[in-house]
Parts: C-alpha cells; structure tokens; sequence
C-alpha cells in the first residue's frame, strides 16, 4: 500500500500487551516492519494498566510512530478478560489506564472506538471526552454500534455528532469501499481524516485514488497491474510468514481480493482448495491469464 501511495498512517493489527514484550521482531510478521512501512502505529490490546509499562516500552524500541489503544473490539473472548470494546463500557478502569499510558509515554496516543451499545450521544460524547481530557491525540470511530454485523450499513453521521464536540483530530471507519464513500463519509461525518479496512484488502490501491480523487495529492504515475500485486502479495507472505501460516493468510486474503473481478469466486475457490502455496500461485496464474 505504501508503494501504491496515498496512505498517510499505518497500523498494526491488535497485539496483546500481555505477549507483546516476550514476542521476537526479528521472527514476527505481526510487530515487523520494514523502514519504507512507516508511519506506522501499533495498536494494543489491553485490559489491566499493570501491563502498559514494559508494552509501551518494547513498542517504543520497535519504532513505533504512535501508539493506539483498542476500545472497540467486540470479540467475546477480548470482552471477556475486560479489553477492547468492555474496557470503553468501564469509564473509571479506563480514565486510570489513558492517565498511566500518557504518564509513560511521549509518542502520539490514540484511541479506538465504536459508537457504544446503543444510538445514545451524551454516552457516546462522555467517552470521546474522557479519553480527550486524558491526553488523546487522535479518536478513530468505527461507525457501528458495538453489536452491529459488518455488513450492516455504517451510521457515518454519528462520528459528525462527536468530531463537532470534540478538539482532537477525529478519524472516521466503518464501510469505505470507493471514492464515493470516502466524499460521503466526510460529508457527513465531517471527520479529520479517514480509516480503511476491508476496503483496502479489496483495493489496496484505494488509499491512492481517495488521495487523489477527494484530498486532491499529485501522485506519481503508476498502472495498476491486479495480478502482479497479487503475486507480490504471496511474494512477502513468503518472505515474511513461516511456511504453515502462509497459505491460510494467502486465503483470508483472497477472500477479499477476488472482488476485484466478475468470476471472482472461481479464484476464491481455486485457492481455497489448494494444498500449499505453490498450488494456489498457479491456480491463480491460470485465473489471470487474459486478465489485467
Ligand atoms: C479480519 C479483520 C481483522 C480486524 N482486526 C482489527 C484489529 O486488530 N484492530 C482493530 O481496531 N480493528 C480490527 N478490525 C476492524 C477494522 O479495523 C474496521 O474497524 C472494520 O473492519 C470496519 O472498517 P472497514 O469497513 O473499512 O473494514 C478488523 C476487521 C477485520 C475484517
């Protein structure tokens, strides 16, 4: 995505602030990162404050150019030991966490959010300023209500309710697929920027043509070539992912990116019932040819 251009932050995905500092960078694809693969921000998952001290710390050692913590996850299993999105339901547990990270640490803190349990703006607001009031930097809200499915339509207009309360910068989430989402969601949210998931598995050019297209960035020219960007994706899965754990990420993967084409599926399946890496690359190759 940084090759492709436009993308102005990077992120990790949630790391346990428990298994964090006893992970080894050199072997993990999920803490390394080359220099071209910054800025970048790790993201923490974490329930108690006595785990934020040698977290913060190997977090810093690793480069990091923020550091985010995860309100939102609504996972069962993350609930269930007090994190992600039952931590932002704790406003006493989680005033005291914000206060100790901001005590330790000097790089950009931020936070992520959901839009809470119910459609309730004073709740919605009393948590954004919390977290404002503790030393936030930057709130990314995932616009969806803590149960709401992904592929429910995303309420954009509620991260407007709080960016107009709120002094820090607020970054809207939550179902930007195209350019046109990306006006909408602004339009409606106001927001200071934008954050792309799913969009960008799909795409990983979508960063790129919002740059170009919405914020109006002079890129330098570049053909989009799906089928080589692909390939270059299994290419760093290799390089990256020990041998056992390449193929299912190449499917997760592909899951996504087969969207880009009308027999799509085709692609999804093939990889999908292949055997190992070197399989799923030539039935991949089999399924571009003709194709751009
Ligand atoms: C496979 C997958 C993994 C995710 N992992 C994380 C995560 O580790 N931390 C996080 O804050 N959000 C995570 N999310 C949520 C996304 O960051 C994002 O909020 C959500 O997908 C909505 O945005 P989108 O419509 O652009 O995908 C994940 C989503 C998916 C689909």
């Amino acid at each position: 995505m940084k090759r492709l251009g436009g993308v102005g932050l990077l992120s990790t995905e949630m790391l346990s602030a428990g298994i964090l500092p006893s992970e080894n960078p050199a072997i993990s694809p999920f803490l390394f990162c080359t220099a071209e693969e910054h800025p970048i921000s790790y993201q923490l998952l974490i329930a108690d404050k006595n785990y934020l001290a040698p977290a913060l710390e190997r977090i810093r050692e690793l480069g990091a150019n923020a550091v985010d913590l995860n309100l939102g996850c609504p996972a069962p299993r993350v609930r269930k030991f007090g994190g992600g999105s039952q931590l932002a339901a704790d406003p006493d547990r989680l005033k005291e966490l914000v206060a100790e990270a901001r005590r330790l640490t000097d790089l950009p803190l931020t936070a992520k959010i959901r839009l809470g349990e119910k459609l309730e703006e004073n709740q919605l607001f009393n948590l954004c300023r919390l977290l404002e009031g503790e030393g936030i930097d930057m709130i990314t809200v995932h616009a969806r209500l803590r149960k709401e499915p992904f592929c429910r339509k995303p309420r954009w207009e509620w991260v407007g309710k709080v960016k107009k309360r709120l002094e820090i910068p607020v970054i809207a989430n939550g179902g930007i697929f195209s350019v046109a989402d990306a006006r909408r969601c602004l339009e409606l949210s106001g927001a200071d920027g934008l954050m792309l998931g799913r969009g960008v598995l799909i795409r990983p050019w979508l960063f790129r043509k919002i740059a170009e297209e919405v914020y109006s960035d002079t890129l330098p020219e570049l053909v989009i070539d799906r089928p080589a960007l692909y390939f270059f994706f299994i290419d760093l899965l290799e390089e990256r992912f020990r041998p056992e754990r390449r193929l299912g990420r190449l499917k997760e993967f592909t899951h996504y990116y087969c969207r880009n084409y009308a027999f799509g599926l085709h692609l999804a399946s093939a990889v999908q019932n292949s055997k190992s890496i070197n399989q799923a690359r030539e039935k991949a190759a089999a399924f571009f040819i003709g194709k751009q």
